[in-house]
């Protein structure tokens, strides 16, 4: 197929179902917009997308991803502008995020630019279904999974890439709780972690079930080998502030994801003349600083979690208490930046945010 000029075959749904969304409740990630895009690779090349009424997908019971795990995801986020617009959040860097993870599972990758089009043009068809509340938004989940049927450990010559979008408010309804995991690991070096792939979650769930057995939400990884180092929390990354500085684990590790909020946040904070440090990050440091009342600030940063205040830590047998929300000035000021930058409320400087 020939990749400059997409030619997507669109089937439009007979009925919305937009007008039965309870828009004062929606649950993260269960409500489901009215159509899904499929692509599909066979014969060594991307074939015509599709948009088509969104539906389950039949699969062979052999189907090579169910068995081996080579399926990737992205995360993105669409907003209502206040002129009208619609913004989707610096799709490029999730296209060259997802093209990495591509390479590091053995999948063919999607030219960025193609797949910056592909979302774009879906979110288009979608337009009805973005939230016009503040703090609302159009999840954008592109996939992408092995389809060979057969038996045997290889890389698959077929697979299917498709997008479908949720509306949906905040992952956290409340500050977080989150506790210092110093046995599992979620990625060890030379492994899998930098890709957004969906065994690293799987292999998190019993961890995390454990965690939250306990009162926690999520856990903050450490390094696999000393569990000495912080790293990233189950749903986002992680970002400290110390000496009016943001900190933040270094990237690079490849048992990091990296991190469209995250970089946003430490670009903000570097345009605003906010010391930032990116760099290893001890757990005894944090301890520390939690315990001494340095530990100025400590959130989550990810598309789906947003900046989600982090407002308990657990190690050990101890459960420090962060600082109050209140105190927490320069993450406030960003996520509110954000915002506005989303809604088209302020300057876009950098053309983070595309116009569909
Ligand atoms: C995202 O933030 O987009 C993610 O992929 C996290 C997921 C657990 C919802």
């Amino acid at each position: 197929m020939l990749q400059e000029t997409l030619n997507i075959k669109i089937t439009k749904a007979s009925e919305s179902r937009v007008s039965e969304v309870d828009w004062s409740n929606l649950p993260f990630g269960k409500i489901f917009s009215d159509h899904m895009l499929m692509m599909e690779y066979k014969d060594g090349e991307w074939q015509q997308p599709e948009i088509l009424p969104f539906g389950n997908v039949s699969i062979h019971p052999a189907t090579s991803s169910i068995h081996y795990g080579q399926s990737i995801f992205e995360g993105m986020k669409a907003n209502r502008r206040v002129d009208g617009k619609i913004s989707i959040f610096r799709p490029e860097m999730n296209a060259k995020r997802f093209a990495e993870s591509c390479e590091r599972m053995c999948m063919p990758v999607i030219p960025e630019k193609m797949f910056v089009e592909l979302v774009r043009k879906f979110v288009e068809v979608e337009s009805a279904w973005i939230p016009e509340m503040d703090d609302y938004s159009l999840y954008i989940r592109p996939f992408m999974f092995a389809t060979d049927e057969f038996i045997g450990i290889r890389p698959s010559e077929t697979y299917k890439f498709m997008i479908f979008t949720c509306p949906v408010g905040s992952y956290y309804t409340e500050p977080v709780r989150v506790k210092i995991e110093e046995f599992y690991s979620r990625a060890s070096v030379g492994g899998v972690g930098r890709a957004k792939t969906a065994g690293n979650y799987g292999a998190s769930l019993y961890p995390a079930r454990k965690g939250q057995q306990e009162g926690f939400h999520q856990l903050v990884w450490t390094d696999s080998k000393e569990h000495k180092y912080i790293e990233e929390s189950g749903t986002m990354n992680i970002v400290f502030m110390m000496n009016d500085t943001l900190i933040s684990p270094s990237e690079e590790s490849d048992t990091i994801l990296r991190g469209t909020t995250k970089r946003a946040v430490l670009d903000i904070a570097k345009m605003w003349g906010i010391p930032v440090e990116e760099r290893k990050v001890s757990v005894e440091e944090i301890i520390t600083a939690a315990k001494n009342g340095t530990l100025q600030d400590c959130f989550g940063a990810g598309t789906a979690a947003t900046i989600a205040p982090i407002v308990k830590i657990g190690f050990r047998d101890e459960v420090l208490e962060l600082p109050p929300l209140e105190t927490r000035t320069t993450s406030i000021k960003i996520k509110n930046y954000l915002d506005d930058l989303k809604a088209g409320k302020v300057e876009d400087p950098l053309n983070w945010c595309l116009i569909v």
